[in-house]
């Protein structure tokens, strides 16, 4: 069973056909909303809305502990996380889907592992590529045979957030080699990898990162709501390729 955790632009499934909900209790608190069960063509596959069902918490008070623990707990294969993101490197344009394939993490205060001194033996995960090979030939694979672009391979970068980037802070990102910006990544990655599932990331390009292309006098989001609910409707093609066959 596959999991699906959904950032903005994705707080819910429609494709998932429902089959029931369970508040998970954890040792690390309570996860960002119920687990919503169900199948997607047939597969079985569970989603979880990153930041609530209300969209109100925001990515520095995300439990990240605690939603991939439930999800750990109900036995998922593999976690996708869905995330939208600003677009850094040139090429890239507000809608487009992107694999990242690397991540650099300006995160700080976040609880980002499991070994937190609580008696378990202290265990250095190997974090060299920080995504699952499989899961992203999976997810290549389902554009491909959608005829969906997917723009292989980009270094993200996870800030704190909430606020968005100055444009210098972005000029420094691009130097230590970013393509594309957002503020969940981490420590949700590692995390998975702590526990031990396979996890990988599809982002959209929600906005040209700050002082970048359209983003030169700021970042509206509004002007690019449609954008990304087109882009988060492939997304969800995607994913029910990819679980239901
Ligand atoms: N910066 C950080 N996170 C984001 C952005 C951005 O420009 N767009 C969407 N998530």
């Amino acid at each position: 069973m596959l999991a699906i955790i959904g950032g903005s632009g994705l707080t819910t499934l429609s494709n998932l056909d429902v089959s029931h909900r369970e508040v998970v209790r954890t040792p690390y608190g309570e996860a960002s909303g119920a687990l919503v069960f169900g199948q997607i063509c047939g597969q079985p596959a569970v989603f979880l809305p990153r930041h609530g069902y209300g969209h109100t918490i925001p990515p520095h008070k995300v439990n990240y502990r605690a939603n991939l623990w439930a999800l750990h707990h109900h036995k998922v294969t593999g976690v996708i996380s869905v995330a939208s993101v600003g677009g850094i490197r040139g090429d890239l344009q507000p809608g487009d889907i992107v694999l990242p394939h690397q991540i650099l993490d300006y995160t700080w205060g976040r609880n980002s592992t499991f070994f937190d001194g609580n008696g378990t033996p202290v265990h250095h995960v190997d974090f060299t590529e920080p995504y699952d090979a499989e899961l992203r030939r999976r997810i290549l694979e389902a554009g491909q045979q959608l005829s969906v672009d997917i723009k292989v391979d980009a270094v993200y970068a996870a800030t704190q957030g909430p606020r968005l980037e100055t444009a210098a802070e972005v000029n420094r990102l691009e130097r230590d080699g970013a393509d594309v910006v957002g503020m969940t990544g981490m420590p949700e990655a590692v995390l998975a990898r702590e526990l031990g599932l396979p996890y990988a990331a599809i982002n959209v390009v929600a906005n040209h990162a700050a002082g970048r292309g359209d983003s030169v006098n700021g970042i509206h989001f509004e002007s690019l709501e449609h954008v990304l609910h087109e882009a988060m409707g492939r997304v969800r093609t995607i994913i029910e390729r990819l679980v239901g066959y």
